[in-house]
């Protein structure tokens, strides 16, 4: 990680403050006086700021039961942060793993360990994400078998991947997808002449949404370890 960020994520400065203290000359490492905010330490190399260690600060990861009409990013725009909206102290260095739309709810992960992130979203992991979708219209068994089985998304040469999809009712169904393209359920269902009229996140992988909306609690070691 860069150094600048090793020094926030010591000592909870924001990135201004550390890049001040950089460039007065009040950081070493491993002994010597660097001035490089981009300089590359590790988990291990010796920080110091004035000549006291700095010891990183463990990661954190959160599950949040995110509401309607809020943004998965730090900060408002259009809409409130989840993370403003549901109360998440020190946010800043936090971001969302698999990000949801502002009118879906559910299930959010939320860390700042990129390792961790990376390993959940990246396509090769087949990571199991569950909907409950709400449609417009009755959705047929045709074409929640094309669904299963894959549909091309506007845009995109290749079908989706094969999904398991379960009717609740002829208008709501849970969908367990392995991908995770943008608008990925909306487009999908687009994709066979219907509409998502609201969308909520209960699982991914192991992990169900087990708080409230506008809740939120830290992962325990097994479901961080899961991944
Ligand atoms: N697919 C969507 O279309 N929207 C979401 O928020 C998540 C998955």
């Amino acid at each position: 990680m860069r150094l600048d960020k090793r020094l926030c994520k010591s000592t909870g400065f924001t990135s201004e403050q550390a890049t001040a203290f950089i460039l007065a000359g009040a950081v070493t490492v491993e002994g010597e006086i660097i001035t490089d905010v981009r300089c590359q330490v590790h988990k291990h190399t010796d920080v110091r700021l004035n000549g006291t260690p700095l010891i990183p600060r463990p990661y954190r990861y959160l599950l949040i039961h995110k509401p309607k009409n809020t943004v998965c990013s730090n900060i408002d725009e259009a809409y409130p942060s989840v993370f403003n909206q549901v109360g998440v102290p020190d946010h800043h260095e936090l971001h969302v793993v698999g990000r949801l739309d502002a009118d879906t709810t559910g299930l959010v992960l939320a860390t700042d360990d990129g390792h961790w992130s990376f390993e959940i979203i990246r396509p090769e992991k087949n990571c199991p994400k569950v909907y409950r979708v709400t449609l417009s219209r009755p959705l047929s068994e045709a074409c929640a078998q094309q669904l299963r089985e894959g549909v091309l998304l506007q845009g995109i040469q290749q079908p989706t991947l094969p999904a398991k999809l379960t009717f609740l009712t002829s208008t709501q169904v849970l969908l367990a997808i392995t991908e995770g393209k943008y608008h990925q359920v909306k487009r999908m269902f687009a994709a066979v002449d219907n509409r998502v009229v609201a969308l909520h996140r209960e699982q991914i992988g192991e992990v169900c949404l087990d708080v409230e909306e506008g809740q939120w609690r830290a992962l325990t070691a097994a479901e961080i370890e899961a991944f």
